[in-house]
Protein backbone atom coordinates (compact mmCIF):
# COMPACT_ATOMS: atom_id res chain seq x y z
CA UNK A 1 0.00 0.00 0.00
CA UNK A 2 1.14 3.63 -0.86
CA UNK A 3 1.78 5.57 2.54
CA UNK A 4 5.46 7.05 2.20
CA UNK A 5 5.91 9.42 -0.64
CA UNK A 6 8.22 11.73 -1.42
CA UNK A 7 8.34 14.72 -3.71
CA UNK A 8 11.32 15.83 -5.96
CA UNK A 9 12.61 18.06 -8.03
CA UNK A 10 15.22 20.97 -8.54
CA UNK A 11 15.24 24.27 -7.07
CA UNK A 12 12.17 26.01 -8.37
CA UNK A 13 10.10 23.44 -9.53
CA UNK A 14 7.17 24.28 -7.29
CA UNK A 15 6.92 21.30 -5.46
CA UNK A 16 6.66 22.56 -2.34
CA UNK A 17 3.77 24.55 -3.41
CA UNK A 18 2.12 21.20 -4.59
CA UNK A 19 3.04 18.98 -1.92
CA UNK A 20 0.90 21.09 0.44
CA UNK A 21 -2.17 20.67 -1.60
CA UNK A 22 -1.51 16.99 -2.69
CA UNK A 23 -1.78 16.40 1.81
CA UNK A 24 -5.01 18.51 1.63
CA UNK A 25 -6.57 16.63 -1.27
CA UNK A 26 -5.54 13.15 0.85
CA UNK A 27 -6.90 14.22 4.12
CA UNK A 28 -10.19 15.23 2.81
CA UNK A 29 -9.90 11.96 1.39
CA UNK A 30 -9.79 10.48 5.38
CA UNK A 31 -6.47 9.94 5.30
CA UNK A 32 -4.55 10.93 8.35
CA UNK A 33 -1.48 12.51 6.62
CA UNK A 34 1.74 14.22 8.09
CA UNK A 35 3.98 16.40 5.95
CA UNK A 36 8.03 16.67 6.13
CA UNK A 37 10.84 17.58 4.99
CA UNK A 38 14.73 17.40 4.31
CA UNK A 39 16.72 17.99 5.38
CA UNK A 40 14.77 18.52 8.70
CA UNK A 41 12.15 16.86 10.10
CA UNK A 42 13.49 16.59 13.52
CA UNK A 43 15.16 19.14 16.21
CA UNK A 44 18.70 17.68 15.29
CA UNK A 45 17.45 17.37 11.57
CA UNK A 46 16.60 21.00 11.48
CA UNK A 47 20.08 22.19 13.13
CA UNK A 48 22.08 20.19 10.28
CA UNK A 49 19.86 21.78 7.86
CA UNK A 50 20.98 25.22 8.57
CA UNK A 51 24.23 23.90 8.36
CA UNK A 52 24.87 22.39 4.80
CA UNK A 53 22.55 24.93 3.63
CA UNK A 54 24.34 27.96 4.76
CA UNK A 55 27.94 26.25 5.41
CA UNK A 56 30.62 25.53 3.02
CA UNK A 57 31.97 22.36 3.65
CA UNK A 58 33.46 19.24 1.85
CA UNK A 59 31.49 17.28 -0.24
CA UNK A 60 31.69 14.23 1.45
CA UNK A 61 30.77 16.08 4.83
CA UNK A 62 27.92 17.56 3.14
CA UNK A 63 26.39 14.17 1.77
CA UNK A 64 27.12 12.43 5.19
CA UNK A 65 25.52 15.16 7.08
CA UNK A 66 21.99 14.96 4.97
CA UNK A 67 22.32 10.95 5.08
CA UNK A 68 22.83 11.55 9.12
CA UNK A 69 19.75 13.86 9.32
CA UNK A 70 17.95 11.62 7.26
CA UNK A 71 18.64 8.45 9.57
CA UNK A 72 17.38 10.39 12.26
CA UNK A 73 14.60 11.54 10.35
CA UNK A 74 13.50 7.90 9.64
CA UNK A 75 14.08 6.70 12.78
CA UNK A 76 12.27 9.89 15.10
CA UNK A 77 9.42 10.69 12.77
CA UNK A 78 8.57 8.72 9.64
CA UNK A 79 8.55 4.74 10.93
CA UNK A 80 6.43 5.70 13.96
CA UNK A 81 4.15 7.66 11.82
CA UNK A 82 4.06 4.83 9.33
CA UNK A 83 3.19 2.20 11.75
CA UNK A 84 0.93 4.31 13.93
CA UNK A 85 -0.90 4.37 10.45
CA UNK A 86 -0.44 7.56 9.37
CA UNK A 87 0.63 8.54 5.90
CA UNK A 88 3.94 10.22 5.23
CA UNK A 89 4.90 12.60 2.86
CA UNK A 90 8.46 14.36 2.56
CA UNK A 91 9.60 17.32 0.78
CA UNK A 92 12.66 15.51 -0.73
CA UNK A 93 14.22 12.28 0.72
CA UNK A 94 17.35 10.34 -0.39
CA UNK A 95 16.84 10.52 -4.36
CA UNK A 96 17.75 14.12 -3.33
CA UNK A 97 21.42 13.38 -2.42
CA UNK A 98 21.85 11.29 -5.41
CA UNK A 99 20.83 14.12 -7.57
CA UNK A 100 22.46 17.14 -5.46
CA UNK A 101 25.72 15.49 -4.12
CA UNK A 102 26.07 12.76 -6.34
CA UNK A 103 25.46 14.93 -9.93
CA UNK A 104 25.51 18.14 -8.57
CA UNK A 105 28.72 17.90 -7.20
CA UNK A 106 30.07 14.76 -7.99
CA UNK A 107 30.23 12.16 -5.17
CA UNK A 108 30.76 8.73 -6.33
CA UNK A 109 27.14 6.98 -6.80
CA UNK A 110 28.55 3.83 -5.15
CA UNK A 111 29.16 5.92 -1.73
CA UNK A 112 25.95 7.57 -1.96
CA UNK A 113 24.31 3.77 -2.09
CA UNK A 114 26.22 2.13 0.87
CA UNK A 115 25.09 5.73 3.01
CA UNK A 116 21.75 5.02 1.77
CA UNK A 117 21.97 1.46 3.06
CA UNK A 118 21.98 2.77 6.81
CA UNK A 119 18.61 4.31 6.24
CA UNK A 120 17.07 0.96 4.29
CA UNK A 121 13.72 2.76 4.05
CA UNK A 122 12.50 3.43 0.36
CA UNK A 123 9.71 5.54 -0.49
CA UNK A 124 6.02 3.81 -2.17
CA UNK A 125 5.68 6.42 -4.37
CA UNK A 126 7.78 9.44 -5.79
CA UNK A 127 6.54 12.56 -7.29
CA UNK A 128 9.58 14.04 -9.45
CA UNK A 129 8.98 17.83 -10.74
CA UNK A 130 10.92 17.85 -13.97
CA UNK A 131 11.07 21.18 -15.17
CA UNK A 132 13.56 22.79 -17.82
CA UNK A 133 16.61 24.40 -15.70
CA UNK A 134 15.98 28.36 -17.22
CA UNK A 135 11.84 28.03 -15.96
CA UNK A 136 13.38 27.12 -12.41
CA UNK A 137 16.01 29.77 -12.35
CA UNK A 138 12.96 32.46 -13.35
CA UNK A 139 10.89 30.89 -10.42
CA UNK A 140 13.71 30.96 -8.04
CA UNK A 141 14.50 34.47 -9.41
CA UNK A 142 11.49 36.04 -7.51
CA UNK A 143 13.20 34.84 -4.10
CA UNK A 144 15.01 37.57 -1.92
CA UNK A 145 17.48 35.33 -0.19
CA UNK A 146 19.06 31.96 -1.60
CA UNK A 147 20.85 29.08 0.30
CA UNK A 148 23.88 27.75 -0.84
CA UNK A 149 22.51 25.44 -3.31
CA UNK A 150 20.12 27.81 -4.91
CA UNK A 151 22.91 30.42 -5.50
CA UNK A 152 24.55 27.87 -7.40
CA UNK A 153 24.80 27.90 -11.20
CA UNK A 154 22.44 26.84 -14.21
CA UNK A 155 25.41 24.23 -15.14
CA UNK A 156 24.49 22.58 -11.65
CA UNK A 157 21.30 22.22 -11.68
CA UNK A 158 21.09 20.56 -15.41
CA UNK A 159 23.38 17.94 -13.93
CA UNK A 160 20.93 17.49 -10.55
CA UNK A 161 18.57 16.98 -12.79
CA UNK A 162 19.91 14.65 -15.29
CA UNK A 163 20.61 12.74 -11.80
CA UNK A 164 17.32 12.92 -11.12
CA UNK A 165 16.26 11.41 -14.46
CA UNK A 166 19.39 8.70 -13.96
CA UNK A 167 17.48 7.86 -9.94
CA UNK A 168 14.10 7.67 -12.16
CA UNK A 169 15.78 5.25 -15.18
CA UNK A 170 17.03 2.66 -12.13
CA UNK A 171 13.62 2.86 -10.38
CA UNK A 172 11.02 3.17 -12.82
CA UNK A 173 8.07 1.19 -10.73
CA UNK A 174 8.43 3.97 -7.86
CA UNK A 175 8.70 7.32 -9.33
CA UNK A 176 6.12 9.61 -11.44
CA UNK A 177 7.81 12.47 -13.81
CA UNK A 178 5.18 15.39 -13.49
CA UNK A 179 5.70 17.86 -15.90
CA UNK A 180 6.39 20.85 -13.51
CA UNK A 181 6.72 23.37 -16.56
CA UNK A 182 2.97 23.55 -17.05
CA UNK A 183 0.38 25.83 -15.02
CA UNK A 184 -0.57 25.07 -11.46
CA UNK A 185 -3.72 23.75 -12.60
CA UNK A 186 -2.52 21.59 -15.37
CA UNK A 187 -0.38 19.97 -12.60
CA UNK A 188 -2.59 20.39 -10.30
CA UNK A 189 -4.92 18.14 -12.44
CA UNK A 190 -1.90 15.50 -12.84
CA UNK A 191 -1.71 15.31 -9.15
CA UNK A 192 -5.38 14.54 -8.98
CA UNK A 193 -5.19 11.54 -11.17
CA UNK A 194 -2.52 10.47 -9.07
CA UNK A 195 -4.81 10.82 -6.00
CA UNK A 196 -7.09 8.71 -7.10
CA UNK A 197 -5.23 5.88 -8.38
CA UNK A 198 -3.58 5.59 -5.38
P1 LIG B 1 14.37 22.66 -0.60
O1 LIG B 1 13.34 21.60 -0.63
O2 LIG B 1 14.67 23.35 -1.87
O3 LIG B 1 13.98 23.73 0.52
P2 LIG B 1 13.31 25.16 0.28
O4 LIG B 1 12.18 24.94 -0.70
O5 LIG B 1 12.88 25.56 1.63
O6 LIG B 1 14.42 26.02 -0.27
O7 LIG B 1 15.68 21.94 -0.03
C1 LIG B 1 16.83 22.60 0.40
C2 LIG B 1 18.07 22.26 -0.40
O8 LIG B 1 18.73 21.10 0.08
C3 LIG B 1 17.86 22.05 -1.89
O9 LIG B 1 18.61 23.01 -2.58
C4 LIG B 1 18.43 20.69 -2.17
C5 LIG B 1 19.31 20.40 -1.01
N1 LIG B 1 19.43 18.96 -0.67
C6 LIG B 1 20.56 18.26 -1.01
O10 LIG B 1 21.49 18.82 -1.62
N2 LIG B 1 20.68 16.93 -0.66
C7 LIG B 1 19.70 16.28 0.02
O11 LIG B 1 19.84 15.07 0.33
C8 LIG B 1 18.51 17.02 0.37
C9 LIG B 1 17.42 16.35 1.13
C10 LIG B 1 18.42 18.36 0.01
Amino acid sequence: MTKFITFEGVDGAGKSTHLAWFADALRCRGMDVIVTREPGGTKLGEQLREMVLNQSMSIGAEAMLMFAARLEHVEQVIQPALQSGKWVISDRFSDASFAYQGSGRGMDWEKLKQLEQWVELQPDLTLFFDVPVEVARQRLSNNVSLDRFEQEQGEFFERVRAGYHRRVAENPQRFVVIDAAQTLDAVKLQLAAIIEAI
